[in-house]
């Protein structure tokens, strides 16, 4: 069946929207037309039942978004590392979010033994991590308890490859405040957790890398 071309009920939702916008806070377009100033850089999984500013009730203009499969923070990914450098140097975010979530179906694609295609190679990244946790992994005997654990493995990971960008290394080095926080949502009941990895220094890195050992 030909797509339809004109997806006439999302463009009805967007006027709705905008209405009901100017309609509760009038000047609401013109101020965020003029400058953004958030506070937050969110680096969450694209899974459309994790939309990054509903979950922390922020509204636009209040939180930069980066999203991919599996939340991944990747040294060559220039996609990724742009909208970081972005939010660091220019935005001046305080703080960073890698938020994963549980039940992350790119997080158990990687474990499974059959191909995927293509995003196997990005998902390889996960697998590498389940490689480097295995003692951890293999003493879990549930399957699904194994893979929220590498759920949170993965956020971690990805908290401190944030921390050893230039970016981050940069913005340490020359006293700007930025914080990385480490975070997993809950399908099953829309509720945070903070994994409590959050680090503010290069020294603070040091002693989650130790402790995660992946120096
Ligand atoms: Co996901």
């Amino acid at each position: 069946m030909t797509p339809v071309k004109n997806l006439a009920h999302l463009f009805e939702n967007n006027q709705k929207w905008a209405a009901q916008t100017c309609q509760s806070c009038p000047d609401f377009f013109s101020r965020l037309a003029a400058q953004q100033n958030p506070d937050y850089l969110w680096i969450g999984c694209s899974d459309s039942r994790v939309p990054a500013n509903e979950i922390v009730g922020l509204l636009p203009g209040e939180l930069f978004v980066h999203r991919n499969v599996g939340n991944l923070v990747i040294h060559t990914d220039m996609n990724c590392l742009s909208a970081l450098q972005y939010a660091v140097d220019l935005l001046k975010i305080k703080h960073v979010i890698v938020c994963g979530h549980y039940g992350c179906g790119g997080i158990a694609a990687a474990m499974e033994d059959r191909p995927h295609g293509l995003v196997d190679n990005w998902l390889r990244h996960v697998r590498d991590i389940a490689h480097r946790n295995h003692a951890e992994l293999d003493a879990i005997p549930k399957d699904a308890e194994r893979l929220r654990r590498l759920c949170e493995l993965n956020v971690i990971d990805q908290v401190i490859n944030v921390g050893n960008t230039t970016i981050l290394q940069d913005a340490w080095g020359r006293g700007q405040p930025t914080a990385i926080h480490g975070w997993i949502y809950d399908l099953h009941d829309g509720l945070l957790r903070d994994l409590d990895v959050c680090v503010t220094s290069r020294m603070e890195l040091d002693s989650l890398q130790r402790k995660s050992k992946l120096c």
